[in-house]
């Protein structure tokens, strides 16, 4: 079979267009894809010079250099479109003839490119919107809550220090994330520093950073600073009532001069930062043990916030499960939905770690839960023994709880409390009332005068 004779019809047949043109760019030959796609009848445009028609075309580059271009990305003017083309000379004994060019429309692709990058624009300052969600989280129907949240929001665009008080898993961190977020400063550093954790004898390089060779094992180039990291914005410095009397000398220096000496510098640096601190101590009592600088405390002790703990908020148990249960199926890749029976259990238990064991136990049940539903089963075991507790009852651990009136009532009240929660809790649990007495390890007689005595159904 001669193939040279089929040449034409398998440039016909091909799906990319196929443009010829002579070494004075004339146009010698377009195939039909050509035309279907530009919409360019082969007889409007054949014997026409290319020059006349496109003059920054790159075919004339190429006819001009003699060296092809392959995946050449490019806008044509005439054709008003985005093509990606092969254009490689002709050659005859070894002479260039002219250029075979065989391209490819890709306005679509061009065009979804651009439709991504405004969905990727979109998403990301849909994310900004969702990282900007902290006092989103912090919403309550708890009229104490309300209160330091309203109070926060105030004071949020100022630049008044504030102090947060309350105990541990509160929120205290999200409260300051909440408040840079909602401040001028937001689009700078938001530095967070656990004062528990900052060794006394770091404490200055940590906070003011170092000079180069500073002292023995210091960084080539010396160490920046949390102060200087934090500039211009929000530094938080957590666990404030862990420092020694001598770390809070040299912090109180700087609170009131806004100036410090990096280790080993000696000029003095300015710092502008917005402070934020945290503690889940009281710091008056403190004072008064000498464990505390009153000067600090008063610099300190702007704009308290008291962040009620959990337990005195179980109305807001819903919603925080709620939040915090997305966020988890986000992360687990599952769709859970919490049983009734679990938000009971949660409201008479006490939370002594607050929304931080909240979540810890959300996560440990979601880690396990095969179910679209989160059943009293799923509840750690630890948990369930642990409640209904006597000091769910009285709160005898509550230490913050000053400005609350504890009613003291006869120990049989309290003890009678969580016997009847967990005899109910059993029986919820149980597949009979016999189960039921035997867990219990009752007498089937004993066992009926206590539902008699409660008023179990
Ligand atoms: N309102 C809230 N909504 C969702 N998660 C919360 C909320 N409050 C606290 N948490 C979670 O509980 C944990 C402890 O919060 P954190 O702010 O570090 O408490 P604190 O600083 O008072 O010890 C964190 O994992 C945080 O995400
Ligand atoms: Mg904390």
């Amino acid at each position: 079979m001669r193939l040279e004779k089929h040449f034409i019809s398998i440039l016909e047949s091909l799906h990319d267009a196929v443009i010829i043109i002579l070494m004075d760019s004339t146009i010698v030959y377009v195939n039909q894809a050509y035309s279907n796609q530009f919409g360019v009848p082969a007889n409007k445009i054949i014997g026409k010079k290319l020059k006349a028609i496109e003059e920054n075309s790159r075919i004339l580059d190429v006819l001009e250099s003699g060296r092809p271009l392959i995946n050449d990305y490019s806008y044509v003017y005439s054709l008003k479109r985005d093509v990606c083309a092969n254009i490689t000379p002709l050659m005859e004994n070894g002479k260039m003839i002219g250029v075979v060019t065989i391209m490819k429309d890709i306005s679509e692709v061009t065009h979804l490119q651009g439709e991504l990058m405004k969905y990727r624009h979109n998403v990301s300052e849909l994310q900004e919107k969702l990282d900007r969600k902290n006092f989103v989280k912090l919403e309550s129907n708890s009229i104490e809550m309300q209160k330091a949240v309203q109070l926060a929001k105030k004071v949020s665009d100022t630049d008044a220090t504030i102090i947060l008080y309350g105990e541990s898993g509160v929120g205290k961190e999200i409260f300051a994330q909440a408040i840079h977020e909602a401040s001028s400063r937001c689009n700078q550093a938001f530095m967070a520093i656990n004062m528990a954790t900052i060794p006394e004898a770091l404490f200055e390089s940590e906070m003011f950073g170092y000079e180069e060779g500073s002292f023995t094992g210091s960084k080539k180039g010396g160490k920046k600073g949390l102060l200087e990291l934090a500039n211009k914005g929000t530094l938080f410095l957590d666990e404030i009532g862990e420092m020694s009397l001598n770390t809070q000398s040299k912090l109180l220096r700087v609170i009131q001069e806004r100036k410090y000496q990096k280790v080993g510098g000696t000029t003095l640096q300015s710092v502008d930062v917005r402070i934020i601190c945290a503690t889940h101590r009281h710091l008056k009592e403190m004072i008064k043990k000498g464990e505390f600088r009153e000067d600090l405390y008063y610099r300190l002790n702007v704009v308290p916030i008291h962040i009620p703990p959990l337990r005195n908020r179980k109305e807001d148990l819903e919603y925080l499960s709620k939040n915090i249960l997305n966020e988890l199926c986000l992360k687990y890749g599952k769709h859970v939905l919490i049983d009734e029976e679990v938000l009971d259990w949660m409201k008479r238990y006490n939370w002594p770690g607050n929304v931080r064991e909240l979540s810890n136990v959300l996560e440990r049940m979601i880690a396990v839960c095969m179910k679209p539903y989160i059943t009293l089963e799923d509840i750690p075991e630890t948990l369930i023994f642990e409640s209904p507790s006597i000091s769910d009852s009285i709160h005898l651990e509550d230490n913050s709880s000053e400005n609350q009136q504890e009613t003291l009532l006869p120990l049989r009240d309290i003890l009678e409390k969580p016997e009847r929660e967990y005899i109910e809790f059993v029986i919820r649990k149980s597949k009979s009332k016999t189960e039921a007495i035997k867990t219990l390890g009752l007498s089937r007689k004993a066992f009926y005068a206590k539902l008699k005595k409660y008023q179990i159904q």
